[in-house]
């Protein structure tokens, strides 16, 4: 019987069949301990029967091969499953060394590599608390009243400012660009659904070559009809908790391989913190910041904002003056804007984005020009303001910002299995 590694507990004292690779092995002569995986999990084969001894001898790492055994509980840990091994059958086994061994390797050699790369523990458990995440967001807006709309990725409108569009020619149309955000798309589909998600990837010509950029990442853009700005940060924050304590609930193994330290996580609870930009930058200069009220937060603002903070914190009511042209005026400040960013904790940054919408037709006419993007391909987009406009908000959420933090990866081109950055583009 064919049985997946992590099913090996309704299996105790069976003879089953796992087929996968061979990831690791210790032993000689008398007696093999294969480490076994087959994308489920990872378990251990003890082989020490005389006829098989051979065939575990020829296994050398990345060996696929179908291993039956009879299924034993560990005596001392909890939920770990062996495999005492009864028969092997080889499938194929490479012919040279698996490029990857345990020695250090540089992360230009793994990147190089990422196809082999994402087979190694840590990357598998990454990739397992993404589709955690993923999931966990269609599963908290399905339950919060939203439908997933799918927004174009050839656009020519330019969402989030100009100086990030990637360009094409596409076909007799001219010019246009890769989405930076389905949001324009999703207000236009609010006012048919009411309360609409996408999830896509979204492209960047961003030079930045920091831990928290990609040039191609995937973003959840959710939008609400009659939804004003302190609404949208309350679902804001009881997402991101729901997120976390999804990820808790289902990814104990993967956490652990990954060695992440839980207890940051389970402190996240709402409500989170609330502070406006202008509360934020005197705080931030009477701390050695050396910003000015209208400038962006840099990453160590926005480490001083969360340091002594367990829940991320909303910093809320931007200066116009830096933001795009769709975020709604602040109507006690016209100098504001009615958005917030949402910063993790641990380092993890800006992980959401989100603001009320600019409702007023002639207010926004007059920062769409204000922004230089003027033109027909603006008006599909103020013709939502003409016809049953409503106050509505929405925001986006970095995925690979959420695995990131979740996961306590360094760097974010781990949280994706084929990153594309400034500087790479391959495999
Ligand atoms: O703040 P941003 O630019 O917001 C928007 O694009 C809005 N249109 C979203 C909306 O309101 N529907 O991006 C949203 C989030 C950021 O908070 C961050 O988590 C992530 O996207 N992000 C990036 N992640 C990786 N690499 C980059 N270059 C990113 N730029 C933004």
């Amino acid at each position: 019987m064919f049985v997946r590694i992590s099913d090996l507990r309704d299996h105790v004292d069976q003879e089953v069949t796992i087929q996968g690779w061979m990831y690791n092995k210790r032993g000689s002569g008398k007696i093999y301990f294969l480490q076994l995986r087959d994308g489920s999990g990872m378990t251990q084969g003890v082989v020490t029967e005389p006829e098989l001894l051979e065939k575990a001898e020829r296994l050398t790492i990345e060996s696929a091969c179908k291993v039956t055994g009879k299924v034993s509980k560990h005596p001392k840990q909890e939920d770990v499953f062996e495999l005492q091994v009864t028969d092997i059958e080889i499938v194929s086994i490479p012919p040279e060394d698996y490029p990857i061994s345990k020695k250090e390797h540089g992360p230009d050699f793994l990147l190089d590599n990422r196809h082999l790369w994402l087979r190694s523990g840590k990357q598998w458990a990454i990739q397992r608390v993404r589709d955690c995440i993923i999931t966990a967001v269609y599963d908290y807006f399905h339950e919060n009243g939203f439908i997933k709309i799918d927004t174009p990725i050839f656009t020519p409108n330019a969402c989030e400012g100009a100086t990030t569009l990637f360009e094409l020619e596409y076909f007799d149309e001219g010019k246009v660009f890769l989405s930076q955000s389905g949001q324009l798309y999703l207000e236009a589909a609010i006012m048919s659904v009411g309360r609409a998600f996408d999830f896509g990837p979204v492209f960047r010509a961003e030079k930045s070559k920091t831990r928290k950029h990609l040039a191609e990442f995937w973003m959840m853009d959710a939008e609400a009809a009659y939804v004003e700005h302190e609404e949208s940060m309350r679902i804001q924050e009881n997402m991101v908790v729901f997120i976390i304590q999804r990820c808790l609930e289902r990814c104990k193994k993967e956490l652990e391989v990954l060695e992440r330290d839980t207890e940051p996580l389970k402190k996240i609870k709402t409500p989170f913190k609330r502070m406006t930009y202008s509360e934020a930058i005197p705080f931030l200069q009477s701390n050695g910041s050396e910003i000015k009220f209208g400038d962006d937060l840099g990453a160590p603002d926005e480490e001083l904002l969360t340091q002594d903070s367990e829940v991320p914190v909303f910093i809320h009511k931007w200066p116009k003056s830096i933001k795009p042209f769709y975020m709604k005026v602040d109507p006690e400040n016209p100098e504001l804007v009615l958005n917030n960013d949402l910063i993790g904790v641990e380092g993890a940054g800006e992980i959401i984005g989100g603001s009320q919408r600019e409702d007023d037709y002639e207010t926004l006419k007059a920062a769409i020009e204000h922004e230089g993007l003027a033109g027909p391909e603006y008006q599909w987009y103020l013709d939502l303001r003409k016809f049953g406009g409503v106050p509505h908000s929405g925001f986006g959420l970095g995925l690979e910002r959420m695995v990131r933090w979740v996961t306590g990866i360094e760097h974010i081109r781990e949280t994706i299995p084929f990153p594309r950055m400034m500087t790479r583009c391959r495999p």
